[in-house]
């Protein structure tokens, strides 16, 4: 028996390609968003930098080590191939990444990039929690899994905003809107 049939066995009322979909498009993200954050972590400079530097770095961890390999891990179990070239990444990705400043000194502008690459990746592992809720339950444990990381970090990021960049955090989500 073929594992696609064995997924519509166990979770016939799942909407196998959209989970799918889903979880290629997060899988990329969380590289995406590694990659991002070791950048970041690398290039920031001025006071301050290096406590905001050590943060990266350990999301970057987090996104890569923890985040990626157990979105792996399921597409797997789905009997999903990984994409095998690196820059298929870029293309499936649902979030890509927010534009990074110039200036290395600008902390606020690369920790508001972070926060809005969180907050996307908040908005996919909602959509994927609703796609799987009470449909697929490992996936949408995995999806609760992720949100609560993801949201923690948005959190923890927003945490190490100036009082000015809080500021301009707010008038650029208020201009998205
Ligand atoms: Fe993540
Ligand atoms: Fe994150």
């Amino acid at each position: 028996m073929s594992e696609k049939l064995f997924y519509h066995e166990l979770f016939p009322n799942a909407p196998r390609d959209k989970i799918v979909k889903k979880l290629l498009e997060a899988y990329a993200d969380e590289w995406i968003a590694g990659y991002y954050y070791q950048l970041t972590a690398i290039t920031i400079q001025g006071p301050n930098s290096e406590t905001i530097a050590k943060h990266f770095l350990e999301e970057a961890e987090e996104e890569i080590n923890k985040h990626s390999r157990l979105i792996a891990e399921r597409l797997n179990q789905l009997n999903v191939d990984l994409p095998r070239d690196f820059s298929k990444l870029m293309e499936i990705s649902g979030c890509k990444y927010p534009p990074i400043p110039n200036d290395p000194h600008d902390l606020d502008g690369w920790i508001i990039a972070a926060i809005k690459a969180e907050m996307c990746a908040i908005n996919a592992y909602k959509e994927l929690y609703e796609l799987t809720h009470g449909v697929d339950p490992v996936t949408e444990e995995l999806a609760e899994e992720l949100l609560a990381d993801e949201t923690k970090h948005r959190t923890d990021l927003t945490d190490l905003l100036t009082k000015e960049g809080l500021k301009r955090l707010e008038e650029e989500l208020g201009q998205q809107k």
